[in-house]
């Protein structure tokens, strides 16, 4: 397994529809292993979808657990191509995304979802969730709907928000001798 470069906005495969996954092949299940390693190997990850690695297909990992229990992995989602059968309620919360480090922007979310997906060996399933795993759910979904938190920002937050990641990255580049 390998730990995988997160992708970082404004590349252009994050506003992206990605594509279903017809076929639940070796090679897909590799990388649904890898993005679980990433998304791990994260301070503050709870949910990674594929085309923050550079993969425009319909597959997301999510684990909301508290991270003394991360480590089992009880708490591990891997979705491909999940579907909101139904949406209900309304929730505000305030999200943040592994590819906007720094940024949190407040979303109107459904309270309550039922999702449906295959797992990596290809069997249909349901989950019903609420709460933060409910968002989070939402928030990947988004993802390979092309979505992102900052969409829903005027260009001019869009603008200084580009400017302050640049600078961030610029600082962090020279503190990485
Ligand atoms: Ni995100």
């Amino acid at each position: 397994m390998a730990i995988l470069d997160i992708v970082l906005y404004p590349a252009s495969v994050l506003h992206k529809k990605a594509d279903p996954v017809d076929t639940i092949t070796d090679d897909i299940r590799r990388l649904i292993a890898d993005m679980t390693e990433t998304m791990y190997a994260t301070p503050t990850g709870v949910g990674l979808a594929a085309p923050q690695v550079g993969h425009s297909k319909r597959m997301t990992v999510i684990d909301v657990s508290e991270k003394a229990e991360r480590k089992n992995k009880k708490g591990l989602l891997q979705m491909i191509n999940p579907r909101l059968l139904s949406a209900t309620g309304e929730v505000e919360y305030e999200e943040g995304c592994l590819s906007l480090p720094g940024l949190g922007v407040v979303m109107q979310r459904k309270a309550d979802v039922v999702c449906t997906y295959q797992d990596p060996q290809g069997r249909e399933q349901t989950i019903t969730a609420t709460g933060f795993l409910a968002i989070a759910i939402q928030h990947e979904i988004d993802h390979l709907d092309g979505k992102l938190i900052i969409d829903g920002l005027s260009d001019l937050k869009k603008d200084m928000y580009l400017q302050k990641l640049k600078k961030a990255l610029r600082d962090n580049a020279r503190k990485a001798i």
